[in-house]
């Protein structure tokens, strides 16, 4: 027995060291904590339940069975996250790189199994230099094995990924296929391709940093939707995120107690949209005054800024924020704020958050980059998404909905349950200078003072369609409200739908346009 214990000890131990300590000091000295110590900083204080931590790699290929580490590199189990489990899987850059191997993959694949079937979120903290090279195609098929289970976990449990070291090769599509990407500044970096493969086949030069760092990915690429300064601040962000969530497609989101009002006014909404309707405000500022305790956890905040999409709480209840921007190109829907939002909506939709959308939007951004990249296939996504879900949906126009975008961004017709207005409110085809210039050409063109013609016209048409009244006339907009009224406005009709219930027509899925 004592000799059993001792054995379990050594290699308990041996399994705690990793890599051992030099590895581990080069780890600090990047910067970089080790793979335990993020554990740690991600559960809850001493809930981490470890799993396979005795396995081994099978490898007797170039001199690996002289080199084995007790857990072959990878911390996996599970734990709490605010009193709520969640499975946990660590790459510890300290053995073989963190590359992985079959039987470390074994181990990813059995906690995605477990958090499949008990309903939980799968987090992963990634710092891996990918397939482990002396295992070949085992290691490939590890990566496809998860690969898989990304698939099928999706819309099922959240998946969180934290790239927080090296991501590369084909690895990267495993936290592709999760729902957040998480990056560290400065020590993470993804790409297919790195900087040498790049330089031989097309003579670029470009670093790791510029093209794959977090700052590439979450302003340029879009591929990451968090930017932490350090691990300590990304692990915090994790946890934040989490608390928006629910555990899976079958649950509620969390409800939290909330001590903001849900009666509060904000009088300072009635004057935040500008006179003059070509000028600028920053929605944000709107979204701030609304929600619970101005708390808005912003998703993808330096990609496509000309769209807003974040978590916030309404009387304590979790909220899918989706937000045009007038503050960055006017707002106007592109290939990428399409993409954005659509994705945005779609996790919403899967995760049974409601969806609660502010509307200014000029229309689609014109030109012929949109055009040759497929504007019309990409914003079909958000459309094709707001179209399909079924969670309580409320839109509040705030200015402008023209055009398409109108149709696009939560309209009545795409099945959204309350529709609110400010007076502020445009609801046309297009602007009142692009209609007059179409609709009175020729009297345009054969007119002796055209620009009094034009002014004269342009305000017609603007008391004719550029205010919700006819909107709400329709029933398109379900009430014309006082901007300062849309907090408590809002949380009544979230309380009205608490219960709500509505479906898809039978089908294996859809073929939303990718
Ligand atoms: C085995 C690896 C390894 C790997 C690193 N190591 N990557 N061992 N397989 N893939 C080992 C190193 O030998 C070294 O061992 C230790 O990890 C640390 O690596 P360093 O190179 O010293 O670290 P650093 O200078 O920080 O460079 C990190 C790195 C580099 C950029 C990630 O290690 C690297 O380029 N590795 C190979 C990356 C790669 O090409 N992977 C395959 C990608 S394709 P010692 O004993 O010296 O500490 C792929 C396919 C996935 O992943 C397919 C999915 C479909």
């Amino acid at each position: 027995m004592s000799d059993r214990l001792e054995e379990l000890r050594r290699r308990h131990a041996n399994a705690e060291t990793g890599g051992g300590e030099a590895r581990r000091m080069r780890q600090h000295e990047e910067g970089k904590l080790s793979a335990r110590e993020r554990i740690d900083l991600l559960l809850d204080e001493g809930t981490f339940e470890e799993m396979d931590k005795l396995v081994r790699h099978r490898c007797r290929d170039f001199g690996m069975e002289d080199q084995v580490v007790d857990g072959d590199g990878f911390v996996t189990g599970y734990g709490l996250i605010q009193g709520r489990p969640a499975y946990i899987f660590a790459q510890d850059f300290t053995v073989f790189g963190g590359s992985l191997s079959e039987a470390n993959a074994k181990k990813i694949v059995k906690i995605m199994d477990l958090a499949l079937k008990t309903g939980a979120p799968l987090i992963g903290l990634n710092d891996s230099g990918g397939a482990r090279i002396q295992e070949g195609v085992l290691s490939l098929a590890g990566y496809a094995d998860i690969f898989l289970r990304n698939t099928l976990s999706s819309g099922v449990v959240p998946q969180i990924s934290a790239i927080m070291g090296p991501c590369a090769g084909g690895a990267v599509y495993s936290p592709a296929l999760t729902d957040f990407i998480f990056m560290v500044d400065r020590t993470s970096y993804m790409f297919v391709t790195g900087p040498d493969v790049i330089k031989t086949v097309t003579h670029e030069d470009v670093t790791k940093e510029a093209l794959g760092g977090a700052t590439t990915h979450n302003a340029t690429s879009g591929v990451a939707h968090f930017l932490a300064h350090d691990d300590t601040e990304c692990l915090r962000m994790v946890r934040e995120l989490l608390s928006y969530l629910p555990q899976n497609n079958r649950d509620d989101p969390p409800r939290r107690r909330c001590d903001d009002p849900p009666e509060r006014e904000d009088p300072a909404l009635d004057s935040i949209v500008p006179e003059a309707s070509n000028l600028p405000y920053d929605i944000k500022d709107v979204i701030r005054r609304v929600v619970d305790e101005s708390q808005f956890f912003e998703v993808q905040e330096h990609w496509a800024r000309n769209i807003v999409v974040g978590f916030a709480r309404m009387d304590g209840r979790s909220v899918g924020l989706v937000a045009n921007q007038p503050a960055y190109l006017a707002g106007c829907l592109d290939i990428d704020s399409a993409t954005k939002g659509a994705r945005f909506v779609r996790f919403c939709d899967a995760f049974n958050i409601p969806i609660l959308t502010f509307e200014d939007v000029p229309g689609f951004l014109p030109g012929t980059a949109q055009e040759f990249g497929g504007i019309i296939r990409h914003g079909a996504k958000l459309l094709y998404a707001y179209a399909e879900a079924t969670v309580p949906k409320i839109t509040v126009i705030t200015r402008k909905a023209y055009g398409g975008a109108y149709c696009v961004m939560g309209s009545k017709h795409l099945r959204t349950d309350v529709n609110f207005a400010w007076p502020t409110a445009e609801i046309a085809v297009m602007g009142p200078e692009g209609a007059v210039n179409i609709v009175y050409r020729r009297e345009l063109a054969a007119a002796h003072d055209q620009e009094a013609l034009r002014r004269a016209k342009t305000e017609e048409f603007r008391e004719r369609f550029a205010n919700p009244f006819v909107a709400a006339e329709h029933g398109f907009v379900d009430d014309v409200i006082e901007p300062h009224q849309t907090r408590p406005r809002v949380i009544r009709a979230l309380r009205m739908l608490e219960t709500k219930v509505d479906t898809m027509p039978k089908k294996k899925h859809g073929s939303i346009p990718l």
